[in-house]
């Protein structure tokens, strides 16, 4: 006797329906409620400014803020940000004028092929709210979720150290 796996059912997919809201807008979202908050955003809404790196919690590559805390997208499902604040790299700049962290990333040159750098950038901002960018030594501690395989890492630490100093 042979076997074979049965087609997928479509219907047999467990759906949730959720409201997203990204950057200040608000979708309204029906998926397979086990779609990751980095899916979501890269393939439901074009956010693609948000990089999917090992897809495992080790690299911060997808780093975003919910509730104005950094948080892995890659480990967060979509349906759980239901009612939540959601900010992406492509709500930091006003208008045309890039967020100051942006603006110190390019003067500090602190990316180089720039696929870490939207990840570096958020998870920077949440150690400047987290009140974790006293000194290099405690910015390389509370960044070190977040890898740089180009190893951009003294120029990312002088653009944090700038913006933290302008915070003070
Ligand atoms: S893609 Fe989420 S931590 Fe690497
Ligand atoms: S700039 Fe290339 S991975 Fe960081």
């Amino acid at each position: 006797m042979t076997s074979r796996a049965e087609p997928t059912d479509s219907q047999s997919v467990p759906q949730a329906e959720f409201a997203l809201r990204v950057n200040g807008d608000v979708h309204d979202l029906r998926t397979d409620c086990r779609v990751t908050l980095l899916d979501a955003l890269r393939d439901e809404l074009g956010l693609t400014g948000t990089k999917k790196g090992c897809d495992q919690g080790t690299c911060g590559a997808c780093t975003v803020h919910v509730d104005d805390k950094r948080v892995l997208s890659c480990l967060t499902l979509a349906a759980q940000c239901d009612g939540r604040e959601v900010t992406t790299v492509e709500g930091l700049a006003d208008g045309d004028d890039p967020h100051p962290m942006q603006a110190a990333f390019l003067k500090h040159d602190g990316y180089q092929c720039g696929y870490c750098t939207p990840g570096q950038i958020m998870s920077a901002l949440g150690l400047l709210s987290e009140g974790r960018a006293g000194s290099p030594d405690e910015i390389r501690e509370y960044m070190s979720g977040n890898i740089c395989r180009c190893g951009a890492y003294q120029n990312i630490v002088a653009a944090i150290q700038e913006v933290a100093g302008d915070h003070e």
